[in-house]
């Protein structure tokens, strides 16, 4: 395909370190499209007449119809898809195969194809994303009351609602989906037509083309199209950042499972026993997930560290963009579609949650925000104060609620029993009505906002 000038043919090694084909196989079907969009818009200018047009799109269609149906054979010696499905086109239709590349390079068609992947990857993790929030959603209606300890620095801080820890994720989520979104809008300007970097002098139509392939324009310079990669460092950025959300919820997962806090049951499904402890049920899945958010960071290093430095415009070096992104995308996609089914299945065990949120005085705040509410007290001292009480409630082994008032009265004389009815963990929950608040009435309503944004 390009050996007009060359007398001696490569060394066997170049045999190893050039072909892409084992790997932008997976380009096929963007390939195909592009070429179509290419070479419909090279016979309507009249840049190739209408029969080498019609010939070509008819080669095109078979070897789709053969890619589909897995005959098609793909050649280490032939580098890439682009000259593949060229070179296939040639055993097809004959010479009319070699007019497709006219006012085209290797330089805009892969990076066309690679735009048409990445942008029809963001939408299939915006659709994992959706079902993984769904997921979330239907547990925490399920448990907008369900109370169970909150944590900051792992110590029991205060009473909240399982529901509104779960309504967290799916807060995170969101932003995850918004960030695909944008970067999908970004990336969605058709390279094709830049040829090898400077354009043509062929008179293209490059809003056909883009506009064929869904493109919303073409890219306005032809040398920033066939050199930008940033849109898949975008693309792997999201994935990290998701990956990273992910691995949280992953973790808490683990957590929650493990028999010392019992807050919930992993299905069979998603728990996998050991060859040597038999009553083990390990959280192998939720593992996995935080596990590989490791890998989606190193594609992200490793595609920036490829185009860092890298001068304009194409470089070989830009064939090792393809397979970060398709290990990102295969990873998040598996993630997201393993934590949603595990999530969906899981049991929550609001028995055990209560149990835990009891201990370590979660209410503690409440008692400070009595002394203030109704003794007026500055917040500052009511935080001495409560402390004290913790203390002498701890010195007996008793909870808040069940320390005499005569004893609270011995650290702050003016409280009255009244205080009793801010104590309970129901009384603590309930009573955080702030917006975004933990009270079951808040997270109701977020239950609801989510509802109408998910449908
Ligand atoms: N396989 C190449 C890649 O992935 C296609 C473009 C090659 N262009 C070139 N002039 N060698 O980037």
């Amino acid at each position: 395909m390009w050996g007009g000038r060359f007398e001696s043919g490569p060394a066997a090694i170049m045999g190893e370190i050039t072909p892409s084909i084992d790997f932008d196989k997976r380009l096929a079907g963007e390939d195909l499209a592009g070429s179509k969009a290419h070479a419909r818009m090279l016979a309507s200018e009249g840049i190739i007449s209408k029969d080498d047009g019609q010939a070509i799109l008819k080669g095109l269609d078979q070897i789709e119809k053969e890619i589909a149906e897995g005959a098609f054979s793909f050649k280490r010696e032939l580098e890439d898809i682009h000259l593949n499905i060229e070179a296939r086109l040639a055993e097809i239709i004959g010479p009319a195969a070699g007019k497709l590349h006219t006012a085209r390079s290797r330089n805009d068609q892969v990076v066309t194809d690679f735009r048409l992947w990445v942008r029809a990857a963001c939408e299939r993790t915006d659709h994992g994303l959706l079902a993984l929030q769904r997921a979330l959603l239907a547990q925490a209606e399920m448990h907008s009351g369900t109370i169970m300890p909150g944590f900051t620095h792992m110590q029991p801080a205060q009473p909240v609602t399982f529901g509104h820890h779960l309504l967290a994720y799916v807060e995170m989520f969101g932003r995850d989906r918004g960030r695909f979104e944008d970067a999908r809008k970004r990336m969605n300007e058709s390279p094709l037509g830049a040829a090898a970097l400077a354009g043509t002098s062929f008179a293209i139509d490059r809003d056909t083309t883009a506009m064929a392939l869904g493109f919303a324009r073409p890219m306005r310079n032809s040398m920033d199209a066939i050199s930008a990669r940033d849109f898949a460092l975008e693309y792997l950025a999201a994935a990290t950042i998701l990956a990273t959300n992910l691995s949280r919820i992953a973790g808490e997962l683990v957590q929650w499972s493990t028999p010392a806090f019992g807050f919930v049951k992993l299905s069979d499904a998603f728990t996998t026993g050991s060859s040597i402890m038999p009553q083990k049920r390990n959280p192998d899945a939720a593992e996995l997930i935080r596990g590989k958010t490791g890998r989606v960071l190193g594609d992200f290093v490793a595609l920036a560290t490829v185009v860092k430095g890298l001068v304009l415009a194409y470089g070989t070096d830009l064939q090792e963009d393809k397979e970060r992104v398709f290990d990102a995308a295969d990873t998040i996609e598996i993630s997201l579609a393993a934590m949603a089914a595990m999530i969906a299945d899981l049991t929550a065990q609001p028995d055990r949650m209560r149990a835990a949120a009891e201990p370590g005085y979660p209410t503690a705040t409440d008692l400070a925000d009595w002394l203030v509410r109704v003794l007026k007290k500055p917040f500052r001292e009511a935080h001495h104060i409560a402390g004290s009480i913790v203390k002498l409630a701890e010195g007996k082994g008793v909870t808040l609620e069940q320390l005499p008032v005569a004893d609270m009265q011995t650290v702050e004389p003016a409280i009255t029993k009244d205080v009793l009815a801010v104590l309970s963990l129901d009384s603590s929950v309930h009573s955080r009505m702030s917006l975004g608040g933990t009270a079951p009435a808040r997270v109701k309503e977020q239950i609801a906002f989510w509802k109408g944004q998910l449908k």
